[in-house]
């Protein structure tokens, strides 16, 4: 189990110290409560803030929190300076339970509650306000920097910048921590050849005969039509799946909000890495699970062309809608 126990977001000093935590230290587990985790009486041992978590272990038996009766730790994710110097500390406690010497822990009986699920320190880091400040601008001022490219460049991307992204996009959140995301990778010239070929062919359906006067008329001022170079040109094509339950899946839930937002994340992982993307949608997409060879649960959502842009590109002239306009307080 895992409780904050102090911490401040403001740079003021910890409400409970680490030598206040240790004093609980010499504490034995209540006779009866071993495998269930402890609660605020419980067994700590302070372990210091040497080490980092592993920031993709979000469970687990490793990520400074005890499972296997081995003591409890605090755990200290960081002091983070800020300019200034100050520190911001927020200290999170692993409380786990502890044996007495010569005992197993009891087995829980009918009576009792289930145990608790685990839990892991939290790792956040924590910013006193001008710190804070400058963070949120200088990100504010990176994502109004992107722009949707589509013209690309054939230069080829460090794979290991599209692995890092997508890790990036599958750290979203998810309903019911599902997951319910695939990302699949193209970048084999036959294969981006064949999912051109069968884009376009959807797509000029799309301009010809199925979209309405009136969608045409709204993306008019993008210059786009059926023809989809930057499928071929740009190095990497990520192709995003939703998983719905099948075979190997669970249900999941939420899986338009959960795919969209770890879409987001990629989209800003990517440009923050100085790559270029489009979000594309051809439309229907159903072409996809064969042309990326992904069973009938993964339903195509987007598709999304990544490289340098093309010498000389340029994008639309358009305007976004000052903060006043798309944000009320109340
Ligand atoms: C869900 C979604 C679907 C989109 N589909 C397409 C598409 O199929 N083709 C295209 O050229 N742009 C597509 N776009 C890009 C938008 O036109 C673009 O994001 C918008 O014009 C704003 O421009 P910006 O991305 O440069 O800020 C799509 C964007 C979103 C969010």
């Amino acid at each position: 189990m895992t409780e904050t126990v102090s911490g401040t977001q403001q740079g003021q000093p910890a409400r409970e110290t680490r030598a206040a935590c240790e004093k609980h230290s010499s504490h034995n587990p209540p006779a009866g409560r071993g495998g269930g985790g402890a609660r605020d009486d419980s067994p700590v041992t302070a372990v210091g803030s040497g080490r980092k978590p592993d920031r993709d272990r979000v469970s687990g038996p490793d990520a400074n929190g005890a499972r296997d009766g081995s003591p409890a730790r605090i755990v200290d994710p960081g002091r983070v300076p800020d300019a200034g110097g100050h520190h911001a500390a927020a200290i999170a406690v692993a409380v786990d339970p502890v044996p007495a010497p010569g005992r197993s822990p009891a087995p829980p009986t009918a009576d009792e509650p289930p145990a608790p699920p685990p839990t892991v320190p939290l790792s956040a880091r924590a910013l006193p306000p001008p710190a804070m400040h400058t963070a949120a601008a200088e990100f504010a001022e990176l994502m109004a920097s992107r722009r949707s490219v589509r013209e690309f460049s054939t230069e080829p991307v460090p794979d290991s910048v599209i692995d890092l992204a997508v890790r990036a996009a599958a750290s979203a959140p998810s309903g019911a921590h599902v997951q319910p995301w695939r990302f699949v990778v193209v970048t084999d010239p036959v294969r981006k050849r064949r999912l051109r070929e069968a884009a376009e062919a959807e797509e000029y359906e799309f301009y010809n005969r199925r979209a309405s006067a009136e969608w045409l008329g709204a993306i008019a001022r993008f210059g786009t039509d059926w023809h989809k170079p930057f499928l071929t040109d740009a190095p990497a094509v990520i192709v995003v799946f939703e998983v719905h339950q099948g075979p190997n899946s669970p249900k999941p839930y939420y899986v338009k909000e959960s795919v969209g937002i770890a879409v987001g994340f990629l989209l800003a992982a990517l440009h923050h890495a100085g790559l270029a993307t489009l979000t594309h949608t051809p439309s229907p997409m159903r072409f996809l699970n064969e042309v990326c060879e992904r069973p009938p649960e993964e339903r195509p959502y987007l598709v999304i062309p990544v490289g340098y842009p093309a010498p000389g590109t340029r994008v639309p002239d358009i305007v976004r809608k000052p903060l006043e306009e798309v944000m009320v307080r109340c």
